[in-house]
């Protein structure tokens, strides 16, 4: 049974890519284009938003910085004057480890506001619009990081929990309205988010296969769009460990990791 209405005819659609200068988010405004979609493309860094402009025509950028609600509020007024929005889909997203006995909150700050903050003010910008529409759809790109606490991941690791209850949460207040939530939870994609990784990530996918699952579960109607399923179904098999077991394996872990200390949250 399909939790959202599947979206599978693109050509014309509005969609809206909030982190899509770079890795998932520009492979999947790449692909969306493709299918004929009317993208919009958000990010900080301008150049590259450009870039992609012109080696996709009819795209079009809206640089931002996701923190800062005006700016995102200007953007979202834009979109809205394209015709009815099919998706809205938020990927920014900032990464770095961080452990309890180094502990810097202007860090822990900068994730939550990136991560989390910056979903806050694209779902204050676009919400009414969805409601008054009573259609289109929102995703939310989480990680499998967000399921349970893991080394590394002080930082990081909360924000992703906080999108993943958010998306959850939209999904039960939003059904009757007509306006569809998806949460997407990658694994390792290769992106310049990971890039900087030095050890070997599991089940490693490209960004393009990253985004053909996205499109694949919008395809399906999913709520929960997780890949690659060998990893993903491994990740949440942690999620349900008692704290006993969780807390062995975890320590195994970071005993691993102080071998090898170089090992990532995806
Ligand atoms: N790669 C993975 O293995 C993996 C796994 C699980 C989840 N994820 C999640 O997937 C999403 C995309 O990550 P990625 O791997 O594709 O990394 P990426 O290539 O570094 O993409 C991150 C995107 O977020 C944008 N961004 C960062 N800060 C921003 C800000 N303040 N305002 C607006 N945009 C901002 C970046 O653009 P600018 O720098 O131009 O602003 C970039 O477009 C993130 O939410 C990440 O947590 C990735």
């Amino acid at each position: 049974m399909s939790l959202n209405p599947p979206i599978s005819n693109w050509p014309g659609q509005v969609v809206w890519l909030i982190g899509a200068s770079s890795g998932i988010g520009e492979a999947t405004a790449h692909a969306l284009h493709a299918a004929g979609a009317r993208v919009f493309v958000s990010a900080r860094n301008a150049a590259s938003l450009e870039r992609f402009v012109r080696d996709h025509p009819g795209a079009v950028a809206l640089p931002l910085d996701a923190t800062d609600p005006a700016a995102v509020k200007a953007a979202a007024q834009t979109v809205q004057q394209a015709g009815a929005l099919a998706v809205v889909m938020y990927c920014a997203g900032y990464y770095k480890p961080q452990r309890a006995d180094s502990f810097d909150l202007p860090e822990m700050l900068k994730h939550q506001q990136i991560n989390y903050l910056g979903a806050l003010y694209m779902l204050d910008a676009m919400l009414p619009h969805l409601l008054a529409q009573g259609s289109g759809h929102i995703s939310i790109v989480s990680s499998v990081a967000g399921y349970r606490g893991l080394p590394k991941g002080l930082a990081y690791g909360p924000t992703k929990a906080a999108l993943i209850n958010l998306a959850e949460t939209l999904y039960v207040d939003l059904r009757a309205s007509g306006v569809g939530v998806s949460l997407i939870n990658p694994g390792f994609v290769a992106t310049p988010a990971t890039a900087q990784n030095d050890f070997e990530m599991p089940a490693l996918i490209t960004a393009s296969q990253a985004a053909d699952e996205i499109l694949a579960g919008w395809r399906k109607g999913e709520f929960e769009i997780h890949f690659p399923k060998r990893f993903t179904r491994w990740m949440k098999t942690l999620r349900v460990l008692p704290y006993t077991a969780f807390f062995a394996l975890t320590s195994r872990l970071v005993k691993n990791e102080a071998a090898a200390p170089t090992r990532k949250t995806p």
